[in-house]
């Protein structure tokens, strides 16, 4: 198991997380406590309930993750306007102060800017915590420019992004997206070369089906898929999270707030960035699908006000409850979001709430597609 928290600074950096938690419950919610929950071992015994630490993956590669790790795409890519790079690099420190110990970015991610950014920013610390990037496009003249799972390729941006991140290992290196001209077992058998190599310490994948899982698990035992999950979109339940159980690997849901949908502050009105922000030409994001799917948001809002939780809270919070070893990344560039999402990770839910949010929300249409033919056509699910 690799387990980066062992040296003396962390017992201090978890009383602070500890107290950042409490500051963040303190500020937007009551989270333990809150609406017939209860912290009392009796009556919780029995019921869904979280831990602030969690396992992806098994064994030897299985990684000891805070419950919540920190998506740091958006600080330069994909979600609107980029913050200063200071700004980003002290809201990175501040995540790790807190307690996060688990942070994700990709090559792909402006490109190269962001693992840039992540590398300077986790330098100081980089032993105590776990990073996670991806491979997987040919990027050309600065875009994406299609995929790329060619052992090359794999071997060509590991090296670039040790050397961007500041590191001589990366914890998780995942396939971005599965290359249909290269055979998942070269992939695997790619990534198990450079795990023996030291270079890489686990294997991921993203978005892809049982199949290739599968597959891939019986070359290089994976630690963790990452793919997209949350209230409005559940396909990782249709055989992926009972896959992930049986083999035990980890799940990491991408865009656990739907790419900040379900926080509440976007609408129909909603004007994108659109020269850095992908959901202006999403099918999910057009104002029509946003004004259709608000009674969404309206009764996430409703639970969490009868619990003193934000619809942000009460989303993160919905996904700890599905499986232990679920680990969202929640993605934000401001500090008081992030302390209000890592406050979640409190949060425990009775089995009759759980049911009621579930059901209430599994009730609804959910409007427009989450991506566009072309970005479908590149996810296996
Ligand atoms: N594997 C893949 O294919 C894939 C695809 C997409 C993303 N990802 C990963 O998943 C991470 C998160 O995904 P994401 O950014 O798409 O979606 P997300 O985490 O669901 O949502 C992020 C958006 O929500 C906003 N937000 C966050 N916390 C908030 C709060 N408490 N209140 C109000 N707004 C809040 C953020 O804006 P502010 O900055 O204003 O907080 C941002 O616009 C990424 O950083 C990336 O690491 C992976």
């Amino acid at each position: 198991m690799n387990k980066p928290l062992e040296n003396q600074k962390e017992s201090s950096r978890r009383n602070f997380m500890k107290a950042g938690l409490t500051m963040g419950t303190a500020f937007f919610a009551s989270p333990i406590l809150a609406g017939g929950t209860s912290k009392s071992s009796e009556a919780t015994s029995g019921k869904a309930s979280i831990t602030k630490t969690r396992t992806l993956g098994s064994g030897k590669h299985s990684l000891e993750v805070t419950a919540l790790g920190l998506g740091c795409m958006g600080m330069s890519y994909h979600r609107g306007r980029i913050p200063d790079r200071k700004v980003s690099i002290s809201l990175i420190r501040k995540a790790y102060e807190a307690g996060v110990n688990f942070f994700d970015t990709a090559e792909v991610y402006g490109p190269y800017t962001n693992e840039d950014l992540v590398g300077e920013a986790l330098q100081p610390f980089r032993k105590e915590i776990l990073v996670s990037t991806k491979f997987g496009f040919n990027i050309q003249n600065n875009q994406m420019a299609g995929m790329n799972g060619r052992p090359e390729q794999i071997r060509k941006v590991a090296e670039e992004s040790l050397k961007r991140l500041r590191t001589d290992v990366l914890d998780l290196f995942y396939q971005h997206r599965q290359d249909p001209n290269v055979p998942i077992e070269d992939v695997a058998g790619t990534v198990r070369d450079l795990i023996q190599e030291g270079k890489v310490r686990n294997f991921g994948l993203s978005e892809v089906n049982v199949e290739t899982i599968r597959r891939a698990h019986a070359i290089q035992p994976l630690t963790a898929i990452q793919s997209e999950y949350h209230l409005m979109w559940k396909k990782p339940e249709e055989g992926v999270l009972s896959a992930c159980e049986e083999l035990g690997i980890g799940f990491v849901p991408y865009s656990p707030m739907n790419r900040g949908f379900l926080t509440g502050m976007l609408n129909s009105q909603t004007k994108f960035f659109a020269e850095n922000d992908n959901r202006a030409g999403l099918p999910r994001f057009q104002p029509d699908a946003m004004a259709a799917n608000r009674p969404i948001v309206e009764a996430l809002i409703d639970f969490g006000h009868q619990r003193g939780l934000t619809p942000t809270q009460v989303a993160l919070a919905w996904l700890l409850h599905q499986k232990p070893f679920i680990v969202p990344i929640p993605g934000t560039t401001k500090e008081a979001h992030l302390m209000e999402n890592l406050a979640a990770a409190e949060i425990t839910f009775s089995e009759a709430e759980l049911k009621e949010l579930t059901e209430t929300i599994a009730g609804m249409t959910v409007y427009g597609d989450r991506y566009t033919p072309v970005e479908q056509s590149r996810v296996q699910n």
